[in-house]
């Protein structure tokens, strides 16, 4: 194809025409063969396996099912989605806003309809949230992402199951077993502690080295690099130099690249219609390209990795993590791979983002900024390596992290597949249903936290009613949660403190926020980084 014709081919994928005719034809598609989504199975099975004769009997008695929940206007087949389309009134790069939105127009339950007409409903409302958080289920279930387990389905030379993020029922429990039994565990984030110390101390260099007076623009590059590092250190057990301005960082940037591609790649293929199953629209085709980047880049990495640790002597609380997954038994060599290169793509940009956000609001409120230096100053001075002990005592510190989580956190909702019937709000929801809890938006509503939009670590110390500290969940819950969660927690108050004690952060600029799956800042973003004297 030359490049007039690749031109021309991608105008025709971008046009909103194109976009209806293909629509149709995928109905025509999927009405002609047996195709069907994933999803559509599992309403079935797993409603039938749970519903009760008593549920049976409530569903008929009660007035309000998931059918009556409100929402924007339904077209046949393909539900909502048409609202962050083009005739639509949202955009894919504010759907953070435009769930607020829906929330001010519709009330504590809103119903989005996917392909199909499946129903997806938001959840505002803190009971609601929270009721569905207290169940503990044996395998909670969180909806795929279709077009990755798509993908993975046809890349066997890679993949003998979907990965840990988007398995479910035993396989996932058991992957889950294998994989972080050790990443989880207090003593491996604590044998990580020096090796974090250093990737600390190589940021601050990195910082000092970009500033152009006190100002270093494109802070987030800096910090993808810092998520990047870290991660590959906690997951790999050795030093990759991400952080030093040398030739290897143009790899850290290439990565942290391909994984902001592989979010906003997700997020298109999710919330727009799902024409990848029928053709390679733009989406799919920068999904598995950037997918393909990150397996390819971290596959190299874990190679030399594990070639360097047969010639190596070992640092063993270091090398916890790798030696652990290398040594599964139970996992194909392809599991353990796609493990790493799913862990340490978790990583980057989550972590950056969660430090740009927390840096963000620290440098907005210089009341709080002063208590920390003064905290973090007294706990141990500037120059001094902090110890676990000192984090320990640094309850300000913490509460400033927390109360980050509540205002800007990195992941706006926590994604479920009801496997048990529930009443919220007045509403009969039946087993199989996905919900979408959104403990951000709960977490900004005045019926849940005093003075909601101010920046108040203080809270966190001594709680002021109404308080519902449930709703900040970051990290998701049960046991389902983060596997990466311990490690961010000590990797995000050691890397404050210390830079709290080397500098005070200046911010002149608004941040914007843009939806990338993940909630990230629309760069580049500029900090000051001005020296403590
Ligand atoms: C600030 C950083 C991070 C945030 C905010 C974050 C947030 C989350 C959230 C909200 C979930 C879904 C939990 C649920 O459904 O209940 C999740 C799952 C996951 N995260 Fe993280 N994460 C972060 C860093 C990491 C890191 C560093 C790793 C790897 C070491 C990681 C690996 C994973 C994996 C593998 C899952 C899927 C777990 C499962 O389904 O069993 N994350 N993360």
């Amino acid at each position: 194809m030359d490049s007039e014709q690749q031109w021309s081919f991608e105008m025709l994928l971008s046009n909103a025409w194109f976009e209806i005719i293909a629509a149709t034809l995928l109905t025509i598609l999927i009405f002609a063969t047996s195709y069907r989504p994933a999803w559509w199975f599992w309403t079935g099975t797993s409603h039938k396996a749970k519903v009760s004769a008593n549920e049976e009997k409530h569903d008929k008695k009660c007035q309000k099912t998931v059918s009556n929940v409100p929402g924007p206007h339904p077209l046949p087949i393909f539900g909502t989605r048409w609202i962050f389309s083009y005739i639509g009134p949202y955009k894919l790069n504010k759907v953070h806003e435009a769930y607020r939105d829906l929330y001010r127009r519709y009330g504590a339950l809103c119903k989005e309809e996917a392909l199909w007409n499946f129903p997806v409903i938001s959840v505002f409302s803190r009971q609601d949230i929270e009721a569905i958080l207290r169940r503990n289920s044996k395998y909670p279930l969180r909806p795929p992402q279709e077009v990755i387990s798509y993908y993975r389905h046809t890349r066997r030379d890679r993949y003998t199951n979907l990965g840990l993020v988007n398995e479910q029922g035993e396989t996932w429990h058991n992957l889950r077993v294998a994989l972080t039994s050790e990443l989880t565990g207090a003593s491996t984030v604590l044998g990580f502690f020096p090796a974090l110390n250093v990737v600390a101390d190589s940021f601050i260099e990195l910082i000092r080295r970009r500033r152009t007076g006190c100002k270093v623009t494109g802070f987030e590059e800096l910090a993808y690099k810092m998520g990047l590092e870290s991660t590959c250190t906690l997951i790999l057990g050795r030093h990759l130099g991400f952080l030093k301005p040398d030739s290897s960082s143009e790899l850290a940037t290439r990565l942290a690249e391909a994984v902001r591609i592989h979010f906003t790649a997700s997020r298109d293929a999710f919330y727009g219609l799902p024409l990848w199953k029928l053709l390679p629209t733009s989406a799919y085709r920068q999904l598995i390209e950037s997918e393909d980047v990150i397996y390819n880049i971290i596959s190299e990495i874990v190679e030399a990795t594990i070639l360097e640790k047969r010639n190596d002597a070992k640092d063993e609380s270091l090398e916890a993590v790798f030696q652990s997954i290398l040594k599964q038994k139970s996992l194909d060599i392809r599991d353990k791979k796609a493990a790493i290169v799913d862990f340490i793509a978790a990583g980057i940009h989550t972590l950056g983002n969660t430090l740009v956000f927390l840096f963000n609001l620290i440098a907005r409120n210089p009341d709080v900024q002063a208590k920390l230096y003064e905290e973090a100053y007294s706990l141990a001075p500037s120059g001094c390596d902090l110890t676990i002990e000192n984090l320990r005592q640094a309850k300000y510190l913490r509460a400033c992290i927390t109360e980050s989580y509540r205002m800007i956190p990195t992941t706006t909702c926590i994604a479920r597949i009801l496997d048990e019937s529930i009443e919220l709000s007045g509403y009969h929801l039946t087993a199989g249903t996905t919900v979408l809890l959104h403990t951000w938006i709960a977490g900004l509503d005045k019926e849940n936290f005093k003075a909601p939009e101010r920046y108040l670590p203080e809270r966190w110390l001594t709680p002021v009613s109404p308080h519902s500290p449930l709703l900040v969940a970051p990290f998701g819950t049960g046991r389902r949660i983060c596997p990466g969660k311990r490690f961010v927690d000590l990797a995000l108050q050691l890397i404050l403190a210390k830079i709290i004690r080397e500098f005070e952060i200046i911010v002149d600029e608004e941040l914007e926020l843009q939806f990338e799956f993940i909630l990230a800042p629309k760069g580049p973003v500029s900090f000051g980084f001005r020296d403590r004297s």
